[in-house]
């Protein structure tokens, strides 16, 4: 019998190490910038999940740069990106990233590989989207409105066209035709608003399919083979773990898997290809959109965290809401992740405060709980039961050791590592890509 090795599965002395980056509150905790920082170590990039709902920002030298699709390994050169088959793509999004990134001299052409398995993004989606949303009242989600409900429903019911689909004219105005004609039906008749132009749809997939053909590839074997030569990975979630279809605050949640198991299913390899998941959390707590939050803040604390964060989002530009650290949301963020090491970031943000609280219970009807609710109907009715640790005045902005940070920030950190049980491997401490204190690499 021909063993593994024979058949030539086995090529590499030494697989490279994968790390999972995710997002363990409500998304927008830095994981762009991080994910920049830790591709100087890596072979490729991957976004498993999602679509152009995420916005992800990279400061280098002073120089923005906001990233929606591309992952956020573009900015260094030898990087190869990755966008895997969990993601739904909306290929104008797409092409305009690239043309704009191309326009500033980043080369996108060559570097950037596409599942043939991505979903689209159509126009209906979009329109379906938005008119739910404003029927939606006081109980809509507040979505980004870039169609990824609709587009995540579509896959779900076997009716998506794929990357796939454009390589096959006859197919794709088949399956086409029939997506189009069931989402204008909706559009018409349940939402009483205009449908869109069938016709249309299908000439701008002809058009713009020409220029994304040549990036697809089949990317889970692509990565394989480069886990095999010995290269290091790193896999970009977006979104954050309160926000996972299956595990955040449902419904207010957006429609795809954020959490890091789906790091596997969003890419194509399996769950023993990973070695590391940095959990990334902010200081403090942020959130776009509707639903539950138990720590936000209406008062000067919560200005404060919204000014000097600048707390806006990075793709619809709304402003995020803001509010205190909430240990009890992170820790059943760090279970369903199964983080390894965490990074905190926007430290500096808490510069200049007099005290700080860690939300460390809820109270629910009367009774104190140290869990998030199984029914997340309950979510909204939790309060708060904080503890309280002093701050401190001096500035920690672009700190690079543990050492030189004022001892009420260490205490800070501590407690955190404490509450969720798991290390503070990394801090960040400013927007730019230096600003960061390293305590143990996840890649080492
Ligand atoms: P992502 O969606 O998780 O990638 O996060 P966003 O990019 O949407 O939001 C994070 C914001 O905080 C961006 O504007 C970053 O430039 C900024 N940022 C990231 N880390 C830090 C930090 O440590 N300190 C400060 N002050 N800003 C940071
Ligand atoms: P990054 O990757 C913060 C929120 C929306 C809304 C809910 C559902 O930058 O962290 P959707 O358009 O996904 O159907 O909206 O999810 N949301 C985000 N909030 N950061 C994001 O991405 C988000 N992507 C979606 O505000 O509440
Ligand atoms: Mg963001």
């Amino acid at each position: 019998m021909l063993r593994a090795a024979d058949q030539g599965l086995m090529t590499a002395s030494r697989a490279g190490r994968s790390v999972i980056v995710v997002g363990i509150q409500w998304g927008d905790e830095g994981k762009g910038k991080i994910v920049d920082l830790l591709t100087e170590r890596v072979g490729a990039v991957v976004r498993f999940q999602g679509g152009h709902n995420a916005g992800h920002t990279l400061i280098i030298g002073g120089e923005k740069t906001v990233l929606h699709l591309i992952p956020s390994g573009i900015l260094r050169p030898d990087v190869a990106c990755v966008i895997g088959n969990g993601v739904v793509l909306h290929l104008p999004s797409l092409l305009q990233e690239i043309d704009r990134l191309e326009s500033r001299g980043v080369q996108v052409t060559g570097r950037l590989r596409i599942s043939a398995a991505c979903p689209l993004i159509l126009p209906t989606h979009i329109e379906l989207d938005r008119a739910r949303e404003s029927a939606g009242g006081a109980r809509a989600i507040g979505t980004t409105g870039r169609g990824i409900g609709p587009a995540y429903e579509d896959k779900a019911a076997r009716r998506s066209l794929r990357i796939s689909d454009l390589f096959d004219p006859a197919r794709l105005a088949e399956r086409l035709a029939a997506a189009a004609a069931l989402h204008n039906f909706v559009l018409e008749h349940y939402h009483k608003v205009a449908p869109v132009d069938a016709g249309a749809m299908l000439e701008e997939l002809q058009r713009l399919g020409e220029r994304v053909k040549p990036l697809a590839a089949d990317t889970a074997l692509f990565l394989d083979e480069q886990r095999r030569a010995g290269a290091n990975l790193l896999f970009e979630g977006a979104q954050g773990a309160m926000l996972d279809v299956d595990h955040g605050t449902y419904p207010y949640v957006t429609s795809s898997n954020t959490t890091a198991g789906f790091a596997a299913t969003g890419s194509g390899l399996g769950i023993g290809a990973f070695d590391y998941v940095l959990g990334i959390v902010k200081a403090y707590s942020t959130r776009v959109g509707a639903g539950p939050f138990p720590t936000e803040l209406f008062d000067d604390t919560g200005r404060h965290l919204a000014e000097v964060g600048v707390e806006f989002g990075s793709t619809t530009g709304r402003p995020r809401r803001c509010g205190w650290f909430d240990a009890v949301a992170a820790r059943r963020a760090v279970l369903h992740n199964g983080v390894t090491g965490l990074c905190v970031t926007k430290l500096d943000v808490l510069d200049g405060l007099d005290s700080l609280k860690i939300c460390v219970g809820y109270r629910l009807r009367g009774q104190l709980v140290d869990s998030t609710p199984v029914f997340v109907d309950q979510y909204a009715d939790c309060e708060p039961v904080y503890e309280e640790l002093p701050g401190w005045h001096a500035s920690t902005v672009g700190i690079t050791t543990l050492e030189a940070l004022p001892a009420n920030a260490r205490r800070y950190l501590e407690r955190i590592e404490e509450v969720l049980g798991v290390p503070v491997d990394m801090i960040s401490t400013g927007a730019d890509r230096a600003q960061n204190i390293i305590v143990r690499h996840p890649f080492d």
